[in-house]
């Protein structure tokens, strides 16, 4: 590739577009500190955020060099009106490869340009320029679940939140050797950095993190009002290997000494060892009533490893990460599948991205993709092979609301993976 996400131009069709409501869309220069801190400032209050610090701008330059930063302008308003921003992140899928998956961020517009199709002009912006590039597919996570299907984005993973009552719950699972001390961010940030990357590789629907996303997981950013309060423990094993790290924040007890309420800030563990060990750990800290955590796998096995079931309790389970699959044979050859079969595809694709009939033999375990004039075993749109291709089971409902036609059940047995992809983190 010899442009990459950074120096490929700004996509002149969405550009048109919006010089035609009078806006300009515009690549932001990430050595121009004024155009980047405009940029931030807008980012930051299309979330609702706080106006942030110098401190917290200075920072976030940095955080940002690396990816492409598109801003769109109402000349006369020195502040951008709609931001998104974008790079190339290995996203895991089943079988363990690393797809090159063109990951968006910071979507946003401001409430004052609302509803002028700007979302529209930069997503679809996005989705040329990542297809151009020959980047097989889309992700992003999302603040609401009603955006981004229309650009052909189907939820592919599942969040998971917990609320474990410590009083109640007493452990139940194996016995967890290995070591537990506490660590702070400076000491441990390039230990933290293998962990993470160990974790991520190890689950289907986890990315690879730039330094920026891992700093966030490991220790607090400028800014972080907790920032001062955030305790880090690592987890390593008998033979002293890091394997994992837990960050957390202790509150409460104002009333009762004996309740306070720990939120697990991350959780990272590449090994069962390291899960068990540091799930211990949260569980039987004193002086702690209930241990809060979220963005776990659907597949958290807490509830197991505790001798009452009911003391531990799944608070929520929301869609986490969504996949938009531009190329359809890239995207379906570099997973490997857990049985082997024969299927015919016709994928729609309202973008013109992604759309045609496909059949797809999968032997051994990998998958061979061709185009083909077959009748289809099963028809969907792109969105709906966007939510199924990491393996989650999610066939059978989307076939239920009519968003997969034909035999959805082979399509599942295909797809789908005896562990369920997992993405554990915000982008
Ligand atoms: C979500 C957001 C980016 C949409 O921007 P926008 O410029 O108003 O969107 P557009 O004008 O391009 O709208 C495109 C379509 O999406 C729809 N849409 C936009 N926001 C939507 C929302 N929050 N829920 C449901 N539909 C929405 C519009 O109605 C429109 O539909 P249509 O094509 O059928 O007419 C904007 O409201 C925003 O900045 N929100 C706050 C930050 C945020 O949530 N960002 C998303 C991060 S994941």
């Amino acid at each position: 590739m010899t442009e990459t996400h950074l120096t490929a131009p700004v996509d002149e069709r969405s550009k048109g577009a919006l010089a035609d409501s009078g806006l300009r869309l515009s690549l932001v220069d990430p050595a121009d500190a004024a155009a980047l801190d405009a940029w931030i400032i807008a980012d930051f209050r299309g979330f609702h955020g706080r106006r942030p610090t110098e401190e917290v701008l200075e920072e976030a330059r940095g955080n940002f060099g690396g990816r492409r930063t598109t801003a769109v302008y109402d000349d006369g308003v020195s502040t951008p009106v709609g931001t998104v921003n974008s790079w190339v992140a290995p996203l895991t899928v089943p079988g363990g490869a690393a797809l090159e998956a063109w990951a968006i961020s910071s979507v946003t517009v401001a409430p004052t340009h609302r509803r002028r199709g700007i979302a529209t002009a930069l997503l679809g912006a996005e989705l040329r320029t990542a297809h151009a590039l020959g980047v097989p597919a889309a992700i992003l996570t999302v603040s609401e679940s009603t955006i981004y299907g229309r650009w052909g984005f189907g939820p592919a993973t599942f969040a998971t939140g917990w609320s474990i009552d410590a009083k109640r719950v007493r452990w139940a699972g194996a016995p967890t050797p290995g070591r537990l001390s506490f660590t702070t961010p400076e000491e441990y940030r390039e230990t933290g950095y293998a962990v993470l990357a160990e974790t991520m590789a190890s689950r289907a629907g986890e990315i690879g993190l730039e330094p920026y996303l891992a700093d966030r997981l490991i220790g607090p950013l400028k800014g972080d009002e907790d920032g001062d309060r955030r305790l880090l423990v690592r987890y390593d094993s008998p033979e002293g290997r890091p394997e994992g790290f837990v960050s957390y924040v202790v509150r409460g007890g104002e009333e009762d000494f004996s309740r306070h309420v720990v939120e697990v800030g991350y959780l990272a563990a590449a090994t069962d060892a390291a899960l068990t060990a540091l799930w211990r750990f949260l569980l039987e800290l004193d002086l702690v009533a209930e241990v809060k955590a979220w963005t776990r796998g659907v597949d958290e096995p807490v509830q197991l490893l505790v001798q009452d079931i009911r003391g531990a309790r799944l608070t929520s389970v929301q869609d986490h990460l969504w996949v938009r699959i531009l190329d359809v044979p890239a995207t379906l050859t570099s997973r490997r599948y857990e049985s082997d079969g024969d299927l015919v595809l016709e994928v729609t694709d309202e973008l013109g991205f992604a759309g045609g009939r496909y059949r797809v033999i999968v032997e051994d375990g990998e998958a061979r993709v061709e185009s083909t004039a077959d009748a289809p075993d099963v028809t969907l749109p792109v969105e709906s092979l966007g939510s199924v291709y990491l393996g989650h089971d999610l066939a059978r409902g989307l076939a239920l609301a009519g968003r997969i036609h034909g035999d959805a059940d082979a399509l599942d047995r295909l797809f789908r993976t005896a562990v369920p992809p997992r993405l554990s983190t915000w982008f």
